[in-house]
């Protein structure tokens, strides 16, 4: 069942990856910590295959770490209680599922032409290589709105989008690829893609419009 709606994160995600990712060397290497809630998964620091979080359901079936679960319901629940609908397109992705979204995207870049080597660049602009996702962490969610559900920029402009970077914080949530970071996260923009790292570590990042990276190597 969330195989299909994998399958349209990757359609649509293809659609706006004309955002490049820069080649610049991030200046320090950010360091791992003991903390479950601050984990770095990117790139260059990649986790096991095997790795699995225990589960809980957040929305819709979708499920995510279940120590961030409640946080995660609360803050849809405030959310909506303000007029605002969020709506879970995303949770927690295993290894293998994060392996076909990246190879679906791969063969649907090829399919309309592109190079191998294009296909496999702008993919990583948006989708994570195998065991370089968080969303086998269970610790991020895509979040999109009913009316607007196509992960491109444009969501950045919906009241979701809005409200999410306003409070996604209080609930120990960040926008994890800001725009103007690219050239740290080495990925696009992405106004859906929110990442629970916990209340303190969330509102100095939110606060400071840092991303995970520099937090870590500060
Ligand atoms: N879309 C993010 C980068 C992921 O695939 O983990
Ligand atoms: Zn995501």
């Amino acid at each position: 069942e969330t195989a299909s709606a994998e399958e349209s994160e990757s359609a649509s995600e293809v659609v706006s990856s004309e955002e490049t990712t820069s080649e610049e060397e991030t200046e320090s290497i950010p360091k791992q910590t003991d903390d479950w809630n601050l984990l770095l998964v990117n790139s260059e620091h990649r986790i096991d295959q095997s790795f699995k979080p225990e589960l809980a359901e957040v929305q819709n079936g979708y499920q995510m770490d279940k120590q961030a679960v409640d946080s995660a319901k609360r803050m849809i629940q405030d959310a909506k209680a303000q007029g605002v609908d969020l709506l879970v397109c995303s949770g927690y992705r295993s290894y293998e599922s994060q392996q076909r979204h990246y190879q679906n995207s791969v063969d649907n870049l090829k399919a309309a032409g592109y190079s191998s080597d294009e296909a496999v660049r702008q993919t990583l602009s948006l989708i994570a290589y195998p065991g370089s996702s968080e969303h086998q962490t269970g610790l991020a969610l895509d979040i999109v709105t009913p009316d607007y559900q196509s992960l491109d920029d444009g969501y950045a402009q919906t009241a979701a989008a809005k409200w999410l970077l306003g409070h996604a914080a209080e609930y120990g949530f960040i926008l994890r690829f800001p725009k103007g970071k690219e050239a740290i996260t080495k990925i696009s923009f992405e106004p859906w893609h929110y990442r629970f790292v916990g209340e303190d570590a969330a509102r100095e990042i939110m606060k400071k419009g840092i991303c995970l990276e520099e937090y870590l190597s500060a």
